[in-house]
């Protein structure tokens, strides 16, 4: 449980560094990320490298005693190297360039920026790579952020007919696999495909699935790129990339693979202004704080996208400027913050930034440091969870490092899954479903009963859970069948399990496809309604409504939940369940309460905006209201002592327990 800063040397006079660094020391920072947006202070001129600031400064951190995560400066092309490689731009939707002027101005897919990051990589690493104060590289900042995975130029069409022949073989291949008898959209070689971009109506929802799988599979290479050069060049040390809240644009879990760590960025009040999922009501009762759910998802998410291993790269610090509002967090707010992200097995918490810059576009984005140097809000709050980070090691009775090894691991996981995400966007068939918002909605029914929960990829080992939720698994192969065949927890498949091919067709059998070897049903049709239409349901398991989607499954299998008409919403016995429907979101909590009953598990009903993790025998919970709440754990078997704050919780507060048996 460490914390650390996102820092910009250049941005600041050399006379500073110093006061800096011991600033950063006194508040209990360890970590300082540098130098991701430097490339045009490093390389002015092509092939003219100034080293100078970054070499003193990186050594002014060092004597301070803290440790660097250099970033690679490729998220910002220099204006030159632009000029030189027109071609390397994005194009979006309605093919026009992205120009140069913010940041991101690149195409995954362009040979000719990955030459150039290669070589500026390289030089990077000779230069850096054993310096002793750098213990992780950061490739690149955030890709995707501005809308940047899928591009529409000369690049990314011929990186999609190389993808296309490798998957495909032949052109007879593809257009079977894409249903290309329709409406005469057969090709007669790869040098034909276009890309889905600006046709007449909507293009091919194979075509367009494809074409996203293959910006994915760009950014999967691109990253490669880099780490393959650190891996040579800096070796043992961790390598990082921050992902952002909300986003899906390319699969995570195959970018993770290469990486050591997974980290993002938080920012819980910007989402919670910007993002269409939260309704007008949550977005007025936490204005402060954000959605309860916000961190603890990504947290979840992103920690099963490298080995467990999660950092947060950039936490919020104060008010940003890039959401529609940007109103100011809660006193308090940023320690809750950022015991979440422990609670959920963050091994470090680095703030956004550590001094908000006076120029350029985020001006108005705070930082633990005012454009003044004088301390704003967060830097206290961050300074009182150094303090307690040691109050809780020493309750444990062990080293300050040592509370890394506690468990992070809940005992219900969520199988989260990027391919059924571009899938479902691509034809929604109702707007107002959308996987992700879905996906979450499931994760908060599950948080609000207390469970821990962990988001898994496809494919992942089953055999630590009890209780194992599929919102939407949109396609079930062999391999993922017999895993669902050989789970032995309580499985639940959501709407729209097994409803497509590996390429976009329905399945010959229905929907939901291979599933119905394990959970005899077929769905027939699909009420897929407006957001303003709920539709009410009854039966053995409750009562409530169902919303945006609507499955009539007809099957011999016990029905739980039933529509007005009496068709079956929920069905399942023994520890296998189908759920054809969205359901609110307290129907949903308590069809979960059941479902993890049956599985063996505790749940409680929390208060409104407490929230509550486990790692190991420590136990956090969280207040996201703006009233105060009084909740104390209770376990059958075990008493609770009092670590931190207590049974009432402040607005923004915190409270941590330790959990003892008593036999
Ligand atoms: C992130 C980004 C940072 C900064 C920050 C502002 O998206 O990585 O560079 O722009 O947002 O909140």
């Amino acid at each position: 449980m460490k914390l650390g800063v996102c820092y910009y040397p250049e941005h600041w006079p050399k006379s500073r560094w110093l006061q800096d660094a011991q600033d950063m020391r006194d508040m209990g920072i360890e970590y300082v990320r540098v130098g991701e947006f430097s490339w045009s202070t490093i390389e002015k001129e092509p092939d003219q490298f100034n080293w100078a600031w970054l070499d003193q400064s990186l050594d002014v951190l060092h004597q301070a005693g803290l440790k660097v995560i250099l970033g690679t400066p490729t998220a910002t092309p220099p204006k030159w190297l632009v000029d030189k490689h027109p071609s390397m731009l994005a194009v979006n939707e309605q093919g026009q360039p992205r120009g140069f002027g913010s940041r991101r101005h690149y195409t995954f897919a362009s040979l000719e920026y990955r030459e150039e990051c290669r070589r500026i990589v390289t030089i990077m690493a000779e230069r850096y790579g054993n310096h002793p104060a750098v213990v992780s590289w950061q490739t690149d900042n955030e890709f995707g952020c501005h809308d940047t995975i899928l591009s529409y130029g000369a690049a990314d069409l011929a990186a999609f007919k190389i993808w296309l022949k490798e998957k495909y073989g032949t052109i007879d291949a593809l257009n079977k696999a894409w249903g290309n008898i329709f409406w005469s959209m057969a090709y007669r070689s790869f040098d034909e495909i276009e890309l889905p971009n600006l046709t007449v109506t909507e293009a091919n929802p194979s075509h367009r699935l494809d074409f996203h799988r293959c910006c994915s599979d760009q950014v999967v290479a691109y990253n490669k790129l880099q780490v393959d050069i650190l891996r040579k060049y800096s070796s043992g040390r961790d390598l990082v990339h921050n992902y952002m809240g909300f986003f899906t644009a390319f699969d995570h879990h195959k970018v993770g693979k290469d990486l050591d760590v997974a980290s993002w960025d938080t920012y819980p009040l910007g989402f919670l202004d910007q993002e269409a999922i939260y309704t007008a009501e949550e977005k007025q009762t936490y204005l402060r704080t954000g959605h309860p759910d916000f961190g603890g998802f990504h947290h979840d998410l992103y920690r099963g996208c490298s080995n467990g291993r999660l950092w947060i790269m950039e936490q919020q610090p104060g008010p940003v400027n890039w959401a529609p509002h940007n109103p100011s967090p809660a006193l308090g707010a940023v320690r809750l913050w950022t015991w979440e992200a422990f609670s959920h097995g963050a091994e470090l918490v680095s703030y956004f930034r550590f001094r908000q810059a006076p120029f350029a576009q985020e001006q108005m984005h705070a930082g633990l440091l005012r454009p003044d140097a004088s301390k704003a809000e967060a830097a206290g709050e961050a300074t009182q969870v150094n303090q307690e980070i040691d109050q809780l090691a020493s309750a444990l009775g062990i080293a300050r490092n040592e509370l890394e090894a506690l468990p992070s691991s809940g005992k219900v996981a969520l199988m989260f899954d990027y391919d059924a995400c571009w899938a479902l966007d691509i034809q929604p068939q109702s707007q107002a479903y959308r996987y992700l918002f879905w996906s979450y909605r499931v994760y908060e029914a599950l948080r609000e009963l207390g469970l821990s929960v962990d988001i898994i990829a496809p494919k992942s080992d089953l055999s630590t859970y009890e209780m194992l939720v599929l919102p939407a698994q949109v396609t079930v192969d062999d391999e993922l069948l017999a895993q669902l065949n050989a789970f032995e927890g309580v499985l639940l498949a959501g709407p729209r399990t097994g409803s497509k091919t590996e390429s976009y067709q329905i399945p010959e059998q229905l929907a939901p496809g291979k599933l119905a070897q394990i959970m005899p049903l077929q769905i027939e049709r699909v009420d897929a309604l407006p957001d303003h239409t709920q539709l009410d349901v009854n039966g053995r398991w409750g009562q409530g409504k169902l919303k945006h989607w609507h499955e009539q499954i007809a099957t011999q299998l016990p029905v739980l939940l039933e529509d007005e008409a009496g068709l079956p919403v929920l069905v399942g016995e023994q520890k296998r369940f189908y759920l054809g429907s969205c359901l609110d979101n307290s129907l949903l909590k308590t069809s979960m309460a059941k479902l993890a009953e049956l599985a063996g598990l505790e749940t409680t009903y929390l208060p409104r905006g407490v929230r509550l993790r486990e790692r190991g025998n420590v136990i956090f919970a969280f207040n996201y209201s703006q009233m105060e709440k009084c909740f104390t754990p209770t376990y059958v078997g075990y008493k609770i002592e009092s670590v931190i704050g207590s049974e009432r919780l402040a607005p923004a507060g915190v409270s941590i327990w330790l959990k003892h048996k008593t036999v």
